[in-house]
């Protein structure tokens, strides 16, 4: 399975399952079941989703040994807002049911507080139960202020990005600072008709492909890791197999032209939540 390095040396699968919105515990657990049975080996939750608990219950379950699967997680806003980040940190590990988790994400830029909340991230990641730290819907001018004072700089930036919303500029700085650009909703969130745009459909005819592998081999062409969601495992498998063909530089530019910088999620600079 294809994997990317991050800048502390950790290696992270370019394709992971995310379950945001899997909400139902039995639903969840066993959309962790299958996809860990199909060959996953990352997986993405996080405290908001509700679903820590039965994501470490399918980990355990499975039996694939906890060191072969990446875990991410993320903090919430109000757990920044209280500053209780290593707490917030062990309730999710307590809920998760391991001793570390390998990727630790802050999950919004809380205004007036994620540059502070940074330096306690960097304190757990020196105390050693999370394998890296990052972000997720940073802007660059919030990576701007937190870079300024950091001492470690983010592994990763989990972004909103599929074909509508290319974030190449974002992609570029990410890339020039040593940040990994991770996709969130990169199919388009079950709620765009990306997957039907004939210029995806077209080229997936010609790979022989369905349209979800071709927009999720378009990130990986770029160098950006993919979470998608299923609770389908036939999808599970079509979306982990896109390591066996490539798209041409025409093709991948084809794919980003259709970028008309439309979020289906909140822009990070107006989320309050
Ligand atoms: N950091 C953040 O703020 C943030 C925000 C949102 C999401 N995320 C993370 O990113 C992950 C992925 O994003 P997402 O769940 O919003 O959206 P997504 O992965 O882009 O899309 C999921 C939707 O696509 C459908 N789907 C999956 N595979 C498909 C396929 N091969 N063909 C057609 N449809 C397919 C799913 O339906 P079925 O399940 O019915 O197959 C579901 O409706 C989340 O689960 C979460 O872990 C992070």
């Amino acid at each position: 399975m294809k994997e990317f390095i991050l800048n502390n040396g950790v290696k992270i699968p370019a394709v992971g399952l995310g379950v945001f919105r899997v909400n139902d515990a039995n639903a969840a657990y066993e959309t962790v079941k299958s996809a860990l049975s199909v060959g996953y080996r990352h997986i993405d939750t996080a405290m908001i989703y509700g679903n820590e608990e039965e994501v470490g219950k399918a980990i355990k379950d499975s039996r694939v040994p906890r060191q072969e699967i990446f875990l991410t997680t993320k903090l919430w806003n109000d757990d920044q807002r209280s500053g209780k980040v290593k707490e917030a940190l062990d309730a999710s590990l307590e809920r998760l049911g391991t001793n570390y988790v390998d990727l630790y994400l802050v999950h919004w830029p809380v205004r007036g507080t994620y540059v502070s909340v940074w330096k306690k991230m960097e304190e757990i990641y020196r105390a050693g139960k999370v394998k890296a730290i990052g972000v997720s819907n940073y802007h660059p001018h919030h990576l701007d202020d937190l870079l300024q004072e950091a001492e470690i700089v983010p592994a990763v930036n989990q972004i909103e990005c599929y074909p509508y919303l290319a974030q190449e500029p974002l992609i570029k700085y990410c890339k020039e600072k040593g940040i990994y650009p991770e996709a969130w909703g990169p199919l388009g969130a079950g709620q765009s008709d990306i997957l039907v745009h004939p210029v995806v459909t077209e080229i997936a005819k010609k790979y022989n492909k369905s349209a979800a592998q071709i927009v999720l081999r378009w990130n990986l062409e770029r160098g950006v890791i993919v979470i998608p969601k299923s609770v389908h495992k036939e999808r599970q498998i079509e979306n982990l197999t896109i390591s066996n063909f490539q798209l041409t530089d025409t093709e991948v530019k084809q794919i980003s032209s259709l970028n008309k910088d439309l979020r289906l999620g909140s822009d990070p600079d107006n989320f309050n939540f």
